[in-house]
């Protein structure tokens, strides 16, 4: 791609016009670590700072209008602000938000839950996706006596110990700061689309739980080959092992019932979270009652003490993550909800592709279901102008690395230029996003490839 004379970076422009971030995340850092509360936030020079949001678009302090691909993390499969959720967190909040007893709300969120995916038989409510995952570790080994977790590079499943290693590359890192050895140990990382290397390491008898991302790493960034599930199902089932999907993305997008009635495979036990609590905090654990009857008080003696799983949480099930979670999951029963998100998400990979042949620059847009992502500076075997699920030729560690590789940081400030703002070097599509929010999406990416292109931070 040909340079150009440049009169002002994309970063200069950024520091001049989103100077009201710049001087927010100047104050942040004195009181904040890093100035940013989500790991995910970093961003150089600054991250943007938002103060109100609506639909598929939210502002930022200094007035932007951005086409929003975060959407709460992807909690927001409905939008911002819907407003039908809203009005049940009002109503709820005139009720109070935390009766420290059970409540209706929760039994009738659970059953929700029940109706919809099909591996669930028991819940039990979280506070986060990162619990949800601690909690079905726990039952896991305890169900089986035995305490190895196998899991897949790449794959994210929150931030609690037995659930980082592996994540990020190297995929075999063999330190995690603050996380003691002895914990690691307990923790086997293989990697994904390998059935035999899963077999030979169940084969050693000590595995009591397998755990992924059923899309593959980080919402597809890294796909699963096709009959890789059904492979671990068997696998699983065979040596006595806890098949868990990590759903806390997956759940209620990939289809009603999640990735697992998408793909037809059904785990023993499915970790939810954000779209399960309708955009507020929240989480849950849900699967087979012989699995999840661990966790229930009983009568028989030495039970109580030495065999349950214990599971407190002080806002487990709290009473405003129920109503949003019961309205957000009985609308999202009707599968037209996520068949037009996924209808705007192959809009925006078909137009990104179709941008990027058409600059003729290294990089491809690919995806699954409601999400996108968008790699640059390599480029896999198999790009055209059409939609991509499965990049081939590229390393997995390139593939989960592309939102922060060296072009992700300029092509995301570039995009907020533009007016949109990218997740992790793609996004996740809700039902408030239009095709007129895709096709805007593509033309600024389309603006900011020929401007990255005009500093020189594309080599062709
Ligand atoms: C697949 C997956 N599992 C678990 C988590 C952790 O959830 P939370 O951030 O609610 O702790 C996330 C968060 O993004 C996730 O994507």
């Amino acid at each position: 791609m040909a340079q150009a004379a440049v009169t002002r970076t994309i970063r200069e422009e950024y520091e001049e016009r989103f100077a009201g971030s710049l001087a927010l995340h100047a104050r942040s850092r004195s009181v904040i670590p890093g100035g940013i509360t989500h790991d995910g936030r970093h961003l150089k020079p600054f991250p943007v700072y938002v103060n109100h949001a609506q639909g598929a678009h939210k502002w930022d302090v200094d007035g932007h209008e951005l086409i929003d691909y975060a959407m709460g993390h992807g909690s927001l499969i409905l939008g911002h602000n819907d407003p039908e959720i809203a009005e049940v967190v009002r109503r709820q909040l005139e009720h109070g938000t935390h009766y420290g007893a059970g409540h209706e709300g929760e039994i009738a969120w659970a059953e929700q839950i029940r109706s919809m995916v099909p591996s669930a038989e028991q819940v039990r409510f979280t506070a986060s996706g990162t619990e949800a995952t601690l909690l079905a570790i726990r039952l896991a080994r305890a169900s089986t006596g035995k305490s190895i977790v196998l899991k897949f590079e790449g794959h994210f499943h929150g931030w609690n110990d037995y659930a980082l290693k592996g994540e990020k590359t190297p995929f075999d890192e063999p330190q995690l700061p603050g996380i003691p050895k002895d914990v690691l140990d307990t923790v086997v990382v293989l990697p994904a689309n390998d059935p035999e290397a899963v077999e030979a390491r169940l084969a050693q008898g000590d595995v009591a739980g397998i755990i992924l991302e059923p899309s593959g790493a980080s919402w597809t960034t890294v796909p699963l080959r096709d009959g890789f599930l059904a492979a671990l199902r068997d696998l699983a089932t065979e040596h006595g092992a806890v098949l868990i999907f990590d759903e806390v993305i997956t759940g209620f997008r990939w289809s009603p019932g999640g990735a697992q009635a998408r793909f037809g495979v059904t785990p023993d036990l499915t970790t939810l979270a954000k779209i399960v609590a309708g955009g507020l905090p929240g989480g849950a654990v849900t699967g087979k009652t012989e699995i999840m009857d661990l966790l229930t008080f009983k009568d028989e003696p030495g039970w109580n003490a030495s065999r349950k799983v214990r599971h407190p949480g002080t806002f487990n099930a709290n009473p405003l993550s129920a109503a949003a979670g019961l309205t957000c999951l009985r609308r999202c029963a009707d599968p037209s909800i996520q068949e037009g998100c996924d209808r705007v998400a192959v809009r925006i990979r078909v137009g990104l592709n179709t941008a990027l042949e058409r600059h003729g620059v290294p990089g491809f847009a690919w995806g699954d279901s409601s999400a996108f992502h968008i790699a640059l500076g390599e480029t896999c075997t198999n790009r055209g102008e059409g939609d991509l699920r499965f990049p081939e030729g590229v390393p997995a560690r390139a593939l989960k690395m592309s939102g922060s590789s060296p072009l992700a940081g300029p092509l995301h400030v570039g995009m907020l230029l533009e007016g949109v703002d990218l997740f992790n070097g793609g996004g996740l599509i809700s039902a408030a996003h239009t095709e007129a929010d895709a096709d805007a999406t593509v033309a600024a990416f389309d603006r900011t490839l020929a401007r990255m292109g005009d500093e020189g931070l594309l080599t062709t």
